[in-house]
């Protein structure tokens, strides 16, 4: 049976330091809604050029733009065994949506994985970001530095900050995660299947901590 894995959290808690980490362990393909958005935006594609201006203001993205792309995603050949999810679902609309069409093909969420982060140490890390846009590695100019300023470790491209990192969009973005994205922590509570990770310790501590609760889940990784 095919394994789902959703990352919940707030902007920054690192979700997306970890979800492609467990991707990659996993042997799954790390799915991330920014990421394809971001990447929309980059091209000026239609699909960018609709959604610039919610992310650039840290509201949610449409419905219509967001939801199908993501079970279209979901149905590609390399995600016929699973996927880790990172930002998706956001709302309970998309939760809803998700669970719909994964079972349409008798597949479920199996995992939720909460990353809780206080919110003095989430602007901290999110002021301090940088990006690979080319592989997607994430970076922290105090925490977690690459080796040479400003390139990826992994691929060697330059690495950005991204526009929606400035403080005023931070708070609107931390605030819209309160309003529409917390209640699904009580919506996978009521399925069963979350799991609280303690994500202001360091990033190899978090990963173990995760692994652990893959583990016990009886899922395999590499
Ligand atoms: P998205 O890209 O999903 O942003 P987000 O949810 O706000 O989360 P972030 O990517 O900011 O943080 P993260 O939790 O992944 O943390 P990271 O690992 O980078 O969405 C952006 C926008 O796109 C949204 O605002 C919305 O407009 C739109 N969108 C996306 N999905 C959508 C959807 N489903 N529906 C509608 N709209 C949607 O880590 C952050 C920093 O901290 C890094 O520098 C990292 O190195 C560092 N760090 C990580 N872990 C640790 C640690 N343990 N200790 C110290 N530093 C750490």
């Amino acid at each position: 049976m095919p394994v789902y894995i959703v990352f919940l959290g707030p902007p920054g808690a690192g979700k997306g330091t970890q979800a492609s980490l467990l991707a990659q362990r996993m042997g799954l393909p790390h799915v991330a809604t920014g990421d394809i958005l971001r990447d929309a935006v980059s091209r000026g594609t239609e699909l960018g050029l609709r959604a610039k201006g919610y992310m650039d203001r840290g509201e949610l993205v449409p419905n219509e733009l967001v939801v199908n792309i993501v079970i279209e995603r979901l149905s590609q050949p390399d995600a016929g065994t699973g996927a880790v999810l990172d930002g998706f679902p956001r709302s309970m609309g998309q939760a809803v949506a998700l669970e719909k069409a994964l079972a349409e093909r008798g597949a479920a969420v199996n995992l939720a994985i909460y990353i809780e982060v206080s919110e003095p140490e989430l602007v901290k890390r999110l002021s301090g970001r940088w990006e690979c846009r080319s592989c997607g590695a994430v970076y922290h100019e105090v925490t977690n530095p690459p080796r040479a300023a400003e390139v990826c470790d992994r691929c060697g491209s330059g690495l950005s900050q991204r526009s929606d990192d400035r403080p005023e969009t931070v708070r609107r973005r931390l605030q819209v995660y309160l309003e529409q994205t917390a209640p699904l922590l009580d919506y996978y509570v009521g399925k069963g299947i979350l799991a609280k990770v303690d994500g202001e310790r360091p990033i190899d501590d978090v990963t173990a901590g995760i692994a652990a609760v893959v583990a016990a889940k009886g899922f395999g990784t590499r």
